[in-house]
């Protein structure tokens, strides 16, 4: 059996899956893509990731415990948010749901958080001390917050009011591309959303991440803050990282404390 550990990305477009060598931080292998199905309610969603845990146990002859991420709110494996999934999940016990759909023990978190947890332990905040802010960009805004490289979990501060309106909906990636944005317009908006950040939790670094931090160049030099922003490391393998990190057993995870 190897020693890798299974971390699974459930997002709104893809559930992505690959086998994690926690001593490096990195995947071993290719991952697995399955398109998410619609409507993505627990039961669709549970069928597809145990069809890309059953894939991947077999390739890499993994341990049968799994990390799994959501794009929602997850305290202790309940949903209590699904904005861009179904709202058939809210409510529902995610890492049980999982737990039985694969057959071992699931351990279930904000796909944000868990994105964070891989940068701050192998990326862009690695060594990284005082408050990181790990931000999101994809179809929604997540966040992750970070001191002395600890995780408060589920802040959700993507949802935070900007302008009379809903965060994300102003300045994630996907408003970028539906309103076909450029770079400049769409790095002003998200400058006034890192500054209403800014005055709220003054943080020493921000880490950009999702797929649109491969176009780094293009908009973080156009950024105006006070703290420093920098793009995710790990790309799109983030929240992969992530997942399996917190699911490994607590001598496998990398120590996270810094002061
Ligand atoms: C959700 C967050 C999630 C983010 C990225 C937001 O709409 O509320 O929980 O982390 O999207 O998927």
């Amino acid at each position: 059996m190897s020693g890798a550990v299974l971390g699974i990305d459930i997002g709104g477009t893809g559930i992505k899956g690959g086998a994690v060598d926690l001593g490096r931080g990195r995947l071993v292998g290719d991952r697995l893509r399955v398109r998410t199905p619609r409507p993505a309610d627990p039961g669709a969603v549970g069928r597809v990731v145990q069809r890309v845990a059953t894939g991947l146990i077999a390739r890499h002859q993994l341990a049968p415990r799994i990390g799994c991420t959501f794009p929602g709110a997850v305290v202790n494996g309940v949903v209590r948010s699904a904005p861009n999934l179904s709202a058939a999940w809210v409510g529902v016990d995610a890492a049980a749901v999982l737990g039985a759909a694969v057959d071992a023990p699931v351990t279930v978190l904000n796909d944000a958080d868990a994105a964070g947890l891989a940068e701050v332990a192998f990326g862009a905040g690695e060594g990284q001390a005082g408050v990181v802010v790990m931000l999101t960009l994809g179809t929604g805004i997540g966040s992750a917050i970070f001191l002395h490289g600890e995780l408060l979990p589920n802040t959700e501060f993507g949802h935070i009011e900007l302008h009379g309106h809903d965060a994300e909906r102003l300045a994630s990636d996907h408003t970028r591309q539906r309103k076909a944005l450029s770079w400049k317009r769409w790095a002003q908006r998200l400058s006034d959303y890192l500054q209403h950040l800014e005055g709220l939790l003054y943080p020493d670094l921000f880490i950009l991440g999702g797929g649109v931090s491969a176009h780094a160049t293009d908009f973080i030099p156009h950024l105006k803050t006070q703290a420093p922003v920098v793009p995710a490391r790990l790309g799109n393998a983030a929240g992969i990282i992530g997942a399996a990190l917190a699911a490994a057993p607590p001598d496998r995870r990398p120590s996270q404390r810094l002061s």
